[in-house]
């Protein structure tokens, strides 16, 4: 494996020692837990999509981040949107991170939520519900990543956490 120094782009493949395979199954070794990005579309609808790339950046001033698929339509909404809640799942909420990694026309059918202040949708009962918005995007492969900066914060009264780890659910 190679890591570091300039390299011509078109010739990263060529270095790598590893597959796609590899580096997914390499990745899922580190458990995290599972979230649901929301936000609203141009002609104002709810979205959402479920990730685990979310992470803390910064304490002053609060940011946090996650990254989105160029692939999925979604990356271009949110890009357009720059306001999103990131809602972090309990055990018993793991039919959303279903519904919400799955294609369908319309996710939110029958999904109660609050509207947060920005707009985007909360799901009650989460761990915890980060309001945010957009303070930085940086292209990176075949992701976007989404650098917020947290307006809001609210912070739930279940304890258990829904993990993620090698594919499988689990409650912490
Ligand atoms: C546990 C789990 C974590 C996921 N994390 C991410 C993520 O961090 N970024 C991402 O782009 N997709 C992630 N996905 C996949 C998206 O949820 C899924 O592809 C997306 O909802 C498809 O929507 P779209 O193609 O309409 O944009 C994850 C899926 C699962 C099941």
């Amino acid at each position: 494996m190679r890591f570091g120094g300039p390299h011509p782009q078109d010739r990263y493949h060529e270095q790598m020692s590893f597959d796609v395979r590899e580096f997914r199954n390499a990745m899922g070794c580190f458990a995290t837990g599972i979230t649901v990005v929301t936000s609203r579309s141009a002609s104002d609808e709810p979205l959402g999509v479920t990730v685990n790339s979310f992470s803390s950046v910064s304490l002053d001033p609060p940011l946090i981040l996650f990254s989105l698929a160029h692939v999925g339509g979604h990356c271009q909404e949110f890009l357009a949107s720059g306001y999103f809640a990131v809602n972090i799942l309990t055990p018993d909420q793991r039919p959303l991170s279903d519904r919400f990694s799955m294609p369908r026309d319309n996710r939110f059918e029958g999904i109660a939520h609050d509207i947060g202040e920005n707009g985007s949708p909360v799901f009650q009962d989460s761990l915890a519900v980060f309001e945010c918005e957009t303070f930085a995007v940086h292209e990176a492969g075949d992701h976007a990543v989404f650098i917020c900066r947290v307006t809001k914060v609210h912070l739930g009264e279940e304890e258990n956490a829904l993990l993620f780890h090698r594919g499988q659910y689990h409650k912490l």
